[in-house]
C-alpha cells in the first residue's frame, strides 16, 4: 500500500472520465484493474474521474426490494449488506465508514414514504429512485476507500452535485423519477472548482437529483449516459466505457463469429448501431458526447491493449462502406390499405392521430399508393398486444388494418448508403429470397432497413455479413477500420487466420521482381525455383513479334523504360501440392481433376499429376499442354469443350493419350448437334453427359453456367432426345456432369447437385459416375469465409449413402492454384487528380483481366513497403488505354513511389492464362518456386 508518487498536475491537464460496469466493480481484482488503469491516466498527466455501476446484481435486487411487500425486504437488505461488508473484507478495507452510512441510509428507507437525508420524499417514484440510487453510492464508496489505500488518492464525488435532470414536460411522473435526461453543456466553472479539489475522482453512474434536489434514476444503460454527461460537462480529452467485450462489432458476434471490430466510428454511426441493435452502448448517451465533441471510447478490461472502438467527429475522407448489420427483434408491423389513400388530404394525419392518442410512437414508414406500413418498436414502445389490438380497433374505422409480428428488423449501417446500393445486388438478392414486409432508407442516408419475420434472423445475419464481405460492400481491407474479428479475440480453438506463403518469401520475390542483392540481375530463379518453360504463354503474338523486331533495344528491356522481370506471375508449389493432397484426401470423392483451364504452367501441371490427379481440357491446347508433361503420360482426362468444332473432337480422339492403356481421354457432350452430325465420331464409345440444371451460381454473372441465359448443357428437356439418338449410335452414356459456376463458397452446393444428377442417372440405367463439377471458390476479400472443404467432403459422404453405386467425381481448377500465385508489378507513376490518388504500375488488364472483366477483388500489398502503415488511399491502376484498367479500387497502401514492388495476391487462377497481348504489351513471364 504505497502511495503513488504522481507529477503535479499542469493547471491545463486534461480530463479523462473512465466508466466501469456492475461486473467490473463487483471483484477485488476488478477493481485492481480499474486501481491500475486510473493510476495510468493520472500518471500521463490527466485528471481522473471514475464512474461506476453498482456491482452486478444490485440493482436489479434493489428493484425487487422497492416492488416486495414490506416484511420481506429485511431479508433482501440482509443479503445486500452481507455482500457488500464481504466484498470490503475481500478488499481488506480498513475504512468502511462511508460504506456503513450508505448501508444505513438504505436501511432507514425500507418503511416507505420515510423522509431521506432529512427531506420528505414526494412520492412513490421518489422512494423507489432513493433506494436504487444506493446500489452506485454503496460501489463508488468501497471504491474510494479501495483506491486510496492502494496508493492513489481518491475524492468520493456526490455525482448528484454534477448532474441535474431536465423538466421534460413530454415525461410522465414516473419517467421523470425513472428514466431522467440531463441538460449537460461544458461547465468550465464546475470543471475548474473539481480541478482545484484534487486529481481523481470516483463517482456514480445511473444517479441524478432534479431541480428540487431529489434523486433521479437515468434509466437502464445510465451509467454509460451518465459518463458521457460529465465528460461533456467537464470537456473530457475522452470517455472511456470499460467493458467486458472490445466495442463495437459489425455483427452480433453470438450470431456471426467472424464479425470484425470496428475501431473507428463517427458519432452518427456508433449512435445508428446502438440503436439498431447492438447491446454495448447505450443510446442515449452519444448525443451528450457528441455535441460537446468528446470522444467515446469503448474498452475492453480483460484487452486493455486492444484499441477497442473510437468514436468521434466523422473523418474527412473515407471510402463509403457498410460498417454493421444490426438486429432487433420483437417489431410489430401495421399495415395500413385503403383504396381512397391516393391523394386523400389528411390520411396520415388522421392515422397518425390514433398512434398517438394510443401513445405509440412509429419508427419506419413504408409507403405505396394504397398501404401506409409502419412499425411499432418496442424499445421505443411499451408494447402489449392490448395496447395494439386497440389501436387496431381504431384503425379499423378509417382503414384495412392488419398487424404483422413478430417481425425483426435488420438494418445494415453505414455513411454514404445510397453510394453502395449498385454493390448490394447480392444482398438485396438474398432477401429476395424471404418474405420482406417493409425496405426503408433513412433520410440521413446511413442506413438501410429491411423487416422480415423474425423467425429468418438466425440464419440471415450470417449470410449477410458474408455477402457483404463478398460484394466489397464491407471493406474489410480496410485495417485501420475493422479490426480482429470475434473469433479471433474470443474464440476457442485456432482461428487466426495463416499467414499466406508470400509473408515468409518477401526477398526471395523482390528478387524475381528484379530488386535483386545479386548482380546478374536476371534468372534470379536461384535454388529451389525455375523459371517458366518455354511453353507457348511465353512465344509473343506475330504482331509484337514485328514490332519488336523494329526496336531491339526496348525488346530487351521489356518495353522503353519498362522493367525486365515485372509484371511477373510466380508460382509456390507446395501450396499446389498441399491442396491437391486434401483434395485427394476427401473420403466421399473417387477422382479429382484438375481444370487446366486455370492454369497451365507445365510446372503446376506437373505437380498435380504427381499428387494422382486428373486433367479437365476444353480444346487441343490445353490437351497438349498434358501430353507434353512425362507425368500426365498416365493421368486421366476429360475433355469437356462448348461449341467447340467437329475438329477438336477429332483430335481429342486421336490424341496419344488414348493409346496409353487406362488413361483414354473421356469425351463430354453437352448438346444434340455432336451426336445428331458426327454420330460416326462417337459411335461404340463411352462419353459423359453434361446437363443443364436450370440454375448458374458463382461470383459474377458472367461465370454462371446454367439455366436458359447460359450456353453449356443440355437442357433436361432435351434429355429423351439424346438419349434417344445415344441408343440409335450405339453411344453408352455411362457418366453425367454438371458446372453450375465458378467461385462458390457455400459446401451444400455440391450435395445438392449430387442429389440432383443421381435422380437423372437412375433414370438413364447405364452412368456409373457422376461429375459435380468444379467451382470450388476461395475467398478474396480479407476475413471472408474459406469453403470448409471438411464439410463439403461429410456432406457428399452422405449423399453417397444413398447412392451408393455411383462414383463421384469433382473438376476444380481454382481452389487448387488460386492461392498459390501472385503477380508482381512495379510502380510506373503517381498521379493526383483532385482528391483522387492513381498509382500506375506495369501489370494492367493485360496481365491480369479479373478485376476489369469481374470486379474482381484481388488483395494488393507494397512488397517493398511491407509492414508500413497502409494509410494512403489509391487506385492502382495498370498501363492499358482504357478507363476499366483498374487492378484495384480504394486501396489502402503506404505511400508509394516509382519503383515500388506491388504484390498482387490470390493470381493463381485465371491471371497468367487469361493475359493478353492487348495494346500490344509483352505476356507477363512466370516463375515457380518451392
Ligand atoms: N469444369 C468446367 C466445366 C468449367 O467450365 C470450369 C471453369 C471448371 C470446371 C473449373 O472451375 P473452377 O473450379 O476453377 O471454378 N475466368 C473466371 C472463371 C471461369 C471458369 C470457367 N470454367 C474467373 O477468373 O473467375
Amino acid at each position: 500500500m504505497t502511495a503513488s508518487t504522481f507529477a503535479p498536475l499542469a493547471p491545463d491537464a486534461p480530463w479523462v472520465v473512465l466508466k466501469f460496469g456492475g461486473t467490473s466493480v463487483a471483484t477485488v481484482e476488478s477493481w485492481r484493474t480499474i486501481l491500475r488503469l486510473a493510476s495510468a491516466r493520472r500518471a500521463e498527466g490527466m485528471r481522473v474521474v471514475v464512474v461506476v455501476s453498482a456491482l452486478s446484481g444490485v440493482t436489479d435486487a434493489l428493484r425487487a426490494l422497492c416492488a416486495c411487500p414490506a416484511a420481506e425486504r429485511e431479508v433482501v437488505l440482509a443479503t445486500m449488506v452481507a455482500r457488500h461488508r464481504d466484498l470490503a473484507v475481500q478488499m481488506q478495507l480498513a475504512d468502511t465508514e462511508q460504506m456503513e452510512r450508505w448501508l444505513a441510509s438504505l436501511a432507514a428507507l425500507m418503511p416507505d414514504g420515510k423522509a431521506v437525508e432529512g427531506r420528505l420524499l414526494a412520492s412513490n417514484h421518489s422512494w423507489q429512485a432513493a433506494v436504487q440510487a444506493h446500489g452506485e453510492l454503496l460501489s463508488s464508496s468501497l471504491g474510494a476507500a479501495f483506491m486510496t489505500a492502494n496508493g492513489v488518492a481518491t475524492e468520493w464525488l456526490d455525482v448528484r452535485e454534477a448532474l441535474t435532470a431536465r423538466e421534460l414536460p413530454f415525461l410522465n411522473a414516473r419517467a421523470r423519477m425513472l428514466s431522467a435526461q440531463v441538460q449537460a453543456d461544458p461547465n468550465p466553472a464546475f470543471a475548474e472548482a473539481l480541478a482545484a479539489r484534487g486529481g481523481v475522482f470516483i463517482t456514480q453512474g445511473f444517479i441524478a437529483r432534479d431541480a428540487a434536489g431529489e434523486t433521479v434514476l437515468l434509466g437502464r444503460g445510465g451509467s454509460d449516459t451518465s459518463a458521457a454527461y460529465l465528460g461533456a460537462l467537464l470537456r473530457a480529452a475522452r470517455v472511456e466505457i470499460w467493458t467486458d467485450v472490445a466495442g463495437m462489432f459489425t455483427a452480433d458476434p453470438r450470431r456471426v463469429p467472424g464479425a470484425r471490430l470496428l475501431q473507428h466510428l463517427d458519432y452518427e454511426e456508433a449512435q445508428e448501431i446502438a440503436t439498431t441493435g447492438a447491446k454495448v452502448l447505450h443510446p442515449r448517451c452519444l448525443s451528450p458526447c457528441r455535441r460537446a465533441r468528446v470522444p467515446l471510447w469503448i474498452k475492453d478490461t480483460r484487452h486493455p491493449d486492444l484499441a477497442g472502438t473510437v468514436i468521434g467527429p466523422q473523418p474527412a475522407e473515407t471510402v463509403p462502406t457498410v460498417k454493421a448489420i444490426s438486429s432487433r427483434r420483437g417489431i410489430t408491423l401495421v399495415s395500413m390499405e385503403t383504396s381512397g389513400m391516393w391523394q386523400q388530404v389528411g390520411f396520415l394525419a388522421d392515422v397518425f392521430a390514433l398512434f398517438k392518442q394510443h401513445g405509440l410512437s412509429v419508427d419506419l414508414i413504408g409507403s405505396a399508393e394504397t398501404n401506409v406500413t409502419v412499425s411499432l418498436d418496442p424499445a421505443e414502445n411499451l408494447l402489449d398486444s392490448d395496447v395494439v389490438a386497440a389501436l387496431a380497433a381504431d384503425l379499423a374505422k378509417v382503414c384495412r388494418v392488419k398487424v404483422i409480428a413478430p417481425c425483426a428488423a435488420v438494418t445494415l449501417v453505414g455513411r454514404g448508403m445510397r453510394s453502395m446500393l449498385h454493390r448490394l445486388s447480392g444482398v438485396l438478392a438474398e432477401f429476395g429470397r424471404e418474405r420482406v414486409h417493409l425496405i426503408s432508407q433513412s433520410s440521413n442516408n446511413l442506413n438501410l432497413t429491411f423487416v422480415v419475420d423474425e423467425d429468418m434472423l438466425d440464419g440471415l445475419s450470417p449470410r449477410l455479413h458474408e455477402l457483404l464481405i463478398r460484394a466489397g460492400a464491407l471493406r474489410t481491407d480496410d485495417a485501420g477500420l475493422f479490426g480482429p474479428s470475434w473469433q479471433e479475440l474470443y474464440g476457442t480453438g485456432a482461428v487466426q487466420a495463416r499467414q499466406p506463403w508470400w509473408h515468409g518469401k518477401r526477398q526471395r520475390l523482390l528478387a524475381l521482381a528484379g530488386i535483386n542483392p545479386s548482380p546478374s540481375g536476371r534468372g534470379e530463379g536461384g535454388e529451389g525455383s525455375a523459371e517458366a518453360g518455354g511453353w507457348s504463354r511465353n512465344e509473343r503474338s506475330p504482331a509484337l513479334r514485328e514490332a519488336l523486331r523494329a526496336r531491339p533495344a526496348a525488346a530487351s528491356r521489356g518495353g522503353r523504360g519498362g522493367n525486365p522481370c515485372t509484371p511477373r506471375y510466380v508460382y509456390h508449389l507446395p501450396t499446389i501440392r498441399e491442396r491437391a493432397r486434401a483434395l485427394r484426401a476427401m473420403q466421399s470423392v473417387d477422382r479429382v481433376y484438375y481444370a487446366v483451364k486455370a492454369n497451365a504452367h507445365p510446372a503446376i501441371l506437373g505437380a498435380i499429376a504427381q499428387a494422382g490427379v486428373g486433367f479437365e481440357c476444353v480444346s487441343p491446347g490445353e490437351l497438349a499442354a498434358v501430353d507434353a508433361i512425362a507425368d500426365a503420360r498416365g493421368s486421366p482426362r476429360l475433355f469437356t469443350p462448348n461449341f467447340a468444332p467437329r475438329s477438336d473432337y477429332e483430335l481429342a480422339l486421336e490424341g496419344p493419350e488414348s493409346r496409353v492403356p487406362g488413361a483414354g481421354t473421356l469425351m463430354t457432350l453437352d448438346s444434340l448437334h455432336p451426336l445428331e452430325h458426327w454420330p460416326e465420331l462417337f459411335s461404340g464409345r463411352e462419353i459423359m453427359l453434361r446437363v443443364d440444371l436450370g440454375r448458374g451460381l458463382g461470383h459474377h454473372d458472367k461465370v454462371r453456367t446454367g439455366g436458359a441465359g447460359s450456353k453449356f448443357g443440355l437442357p433436361l428437356d432435351q434429355l429423351d432426345g439424346f438419349l434417344g439418338s445415344a441408343r440409335e449410335n450405339d453411344v453408352r452414356i455411362v457418366g453425367l456432369h454438371a458446372h453450375l459456376g465458378s467461385g462458390i463458397l457455400d459446401a451444400s452446393h455440391w450435395p445438392l447437385v449430387c442429389g440432383q444428377l443421381a435422380g437423372i442417372a437412375d433414370r438413364i440405367g447405364s452412368v456409373r459416375c457422376l461429375n459435380l463439377g468444379g467451382g470450388l471458390g476461395v475467398p478474396s476479400h480479407p476475413g471472408e469465409a474459406e469453403l470448409d472443404l471438411g464439410a463439403l467432403d461429410a456432406a457428399l459422404c452422405e449423399v453417397r449413402q444413398v447412392y451408393p453405386h455411383y462414383e463421384l467425381w469433382l473438376e476444380p481448377g481454382r481452389w487448387l492454384v488460386a492461392d498459390a500465385g501472385v503477380l508482381l508489378a512495379r510502380v510506373t507513376q503517381v498521379k493526383q487528380k483532385g482528391t483522387i490518388n492513381y498509382l500506375g504500375c506495369d501489370a494492367g488488364m493485360h496481365a491480369l483481366l479479373r478485376p476489369a472483366l469481374y470486379d474482381a477483388w484481388h488483395d494488393i500489398v507494397n512488397l517493398t513497403r511491407l509492414g508500413a502503415p497502409a494509410d494512403t488511399l489509391y487506385q492502382v491502376v495498370g498501363p492499358i488505354c482504357e478507363s476499366g484498367d483498374v487492378l484495384g479500387a480504394d486501396r489502402h497502401l503506404p505511400e508509394s513511389g516509382e519503383g515500388d514492388v506491388l504484390l498482387v495476391a490470390r493470381a493463381g487462377a485465371y491471371g497468367e492464362s487469361m493475359s493478353s497481348h492487348y495494346n500490344l504489351r509483352e505476356l507477363a513471364p512466370s516463375a515457380v518456386i518451392e
